[in-house]
C-alpha cells in the first residue's frame, strides 16, 4: 500500500521506552541478576536489605522497607498506623486508584479534597473543611513527580493530630524546599512499577519513615506478623520484596539522579518549544519544588482530538487519569456526583501526557513539539 508522503519517515515515539533504558545498563543488570541466582536469595534477604539501606539514604530517611508493590506500601503504612473501619482518610480524586484502594482495604473511608489548579496536587486551602471527628490520616499525592504543598498540610495535620502518609509513588527524588519526597510525613510510600522513574523488572514497592517503631511494625506486617521465625504477634500478610527486584533496584538507583536530571532537561526543552502556543497550558513548577517529571502533562482543550492526531504521526501519549476516583463505578457508593471536585474533573478531561523518559532524544522532543504546533491552532 502506498503511504502518504509524511508517513514514509514516520518517527515512532512511545510514551515511555523501557527497552532503551535496559540496553543502556544491560551489563550491570545481568551481573546483578547473576549474583542473586548464584546466592539463591530469592525472597527478601540480603539484596533487599542492601537496597533498603541505599534507598533510605536517597530519601533522607532512617528506614526503608521493601514490599511487593506501591499499593501494599500504602496499605501497610495505614494498617501500621491502625487506620481501621471507623476512620476516614483524606486524599485527592485525581490519583491512581491504588491510593483509595489502600484506604478501603483497611476498612476505612476515603474522603476527597480537590487539587490546586496550578500543580494538580492537594489544595491545602480546602483541607480543613474535609476534616471530621473520624479523620485519622491524610494522604497527599506527589503527582507526576512534583510534591504537594507540604508545609500547610503538615501544619493542619499537626494541629488536628492527624497522620500524614505521602503517596510518593511518582516522586522518587522529588523535593520540597530541599527535603526529599517521603521524608516529611509519618511515612512515604513508593512504587517501583516498571514505568516509574525508579522501576523494577517486575513488581516492587517501599515504605520510608523516620519512625523506628512504625518501621518495625511494617516489617512484621509484611512478613505474616512475625517478630521472629514462626512467632506471629500480629495477623499480617505476605508482602515481601523479591531478591531479584532488590538487586535490580540497587543497580538502577545509582543512575536515578542522572535519569531525573535528564527528564528535567527534556521538560525544559518541551517548555521552550511550546511556550508560545496559546491554547495549551504547560506544567508549572511550584517555587518550593524540585520536579522530577515522572509525567510531563500539558493542558489542552480537545485533548482527545490532539491525542488521536499525534498517534497518527507515530507519537504515543497517555491520559493520567481519564476518570477521577469519585466517578469510578467502584466508588459510586460514596454518592459523590459530577461537580463534586471541579478541578480534578476538568483536568481529567484536558490533561495529555507527552512522551517522557530519560533516553528521549532532542530530535524526538522537537518532532513531538512540531506536531503539536501543527495540530493546535495558535
Ligand atoms: C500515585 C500512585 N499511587 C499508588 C500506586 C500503586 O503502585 P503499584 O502499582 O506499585 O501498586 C501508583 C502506581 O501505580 C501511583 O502512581
Amino acid at each position: 500500500m502506498i503511504q502518504p508522503a509524511h508517513h514514509q519517515n514516520l518517527m515512532k515515539i512511545p510514551l515511555l521506552d523501557l527497552k532503551a533504558q535496559y540496553e543502556s545498563i544491560r551489563e550491570e543488570i545481568v551481573k546483578a541478576i547473576q549474583r542473586v541466582l548464584d546466592s539463591t536469595a530469592f525472597a527478601a534477604g540480603p539484596f533487599v536489605t542492601q537496597f533498603e539501606k541505599k534507598f533510605a539514604e536517597f530519601c533522607q530517611c532512617e528506614h526503608a522497607i521493601g514490599v511487593g508493590n506501591g499499593t501494599e506500601a500504602l496499605w501497610l503504612a495505614l494498617l501500621a498506623l491502625e487506620v481501621g473501619s471507623d476512620d476516614e482518610v483524606i486524599t485527592v480524586p485525581n490519583t491512581f486508584i491504588a491510593t483509595a484502594e489502600a484506604i478501603s482495604f483497611c476498612g476505612a473511608k476515603p474522603v476527597f479534597v480537590d487539587v490546586a489548579p496550578e500543580t494538580y496536587t492537594m489544595n491545602p486551602v480546602l483541607l480543613e473543611a474535609a476534616i471530621t471527628p473520624q479523620t485519622k490520616a491524610i494522604i497527599p499525592v506527589h503527582l507526576f513527580g512534583q510534591m504537594a504543598d507540604m508545609d500547610p498540610i503538615m501544619e493542619i495535620a499537626k494541629s488536628r493530630r492527624l497522620y500524614v502518609i505521602e503517596d510518593a509513588c511518582q516522586a522518587h527524588g522529588a523535593e520540597y524546599k530541599g527535603r526529599r519526597a517521603g521524608s516529611i510525613g509519618n511515612a512515604g510510600c513508593f512504587s517501583f512499577y516498571p514505568g516509574k522513574n525508579l522501576g523494577a523488572y517486575g513488581e516492587a514497592g517501599a515504605v520510608v519513615t523516620n519512625n523506628s517503631e512504625l518501621a518495625t511494625k511494617i516489617r512484621m506486617l509484611l512478613d505474616h506478623g512475625q517478630s521472629k521465625k514462626y512467632l506471629h504477634e500480629l495477623i499480617g500478610w505476605n508482602a515481601r520484596m523479591d531478591g531479584l527486584q532488590g538487586a535490580i533496584l540497587e543497580t538502577k538507583l545509582k543512575h536515578l539522579p542522572a535519569w531525573n536530571e535528564a527528564r528535567w532537561r527534556h521538560a525544559q526543552m518541551y517548555n521552550q518549544l511550546l511556550c508560545d502556543v496559546k491554547n495549551i497550558v504547560l506544567p508549572k513548577e511550584a517555587a518550593y519544588a524540585k520536579h522530577i517529571y515522572h509525567i510531563y502533562a500539558i493542558y489542552v482543550e480537545n485533548r482527545d482530538t490532539l491525542m488521536n492526531a499525534l498517534a497518527e504521526e507515530g507519537i504515543q501519549c497517555g491520559i493520567h487519569y481519564p476518570v477521577p476516583i469519585h466517578l469510578q463505578p467502584a466508588y459510586a457508593f460514596l454518592g459523590l456526583g459530577k461537580g463534586s471536585f471541579p478541578v480534578a474533573e476538568q483536568i481529567a478531561k484536558e490533561l495529555l501526557s507527552l512522551p517522557m523518559y530519560p533516553e528521549l532524544t532532542n530530535e524526538q522532543i522537537a518532532y513531538v513539539a512540531l506536531m503539536i504546533r501543527r495540530f493546535v491552532v495558535p
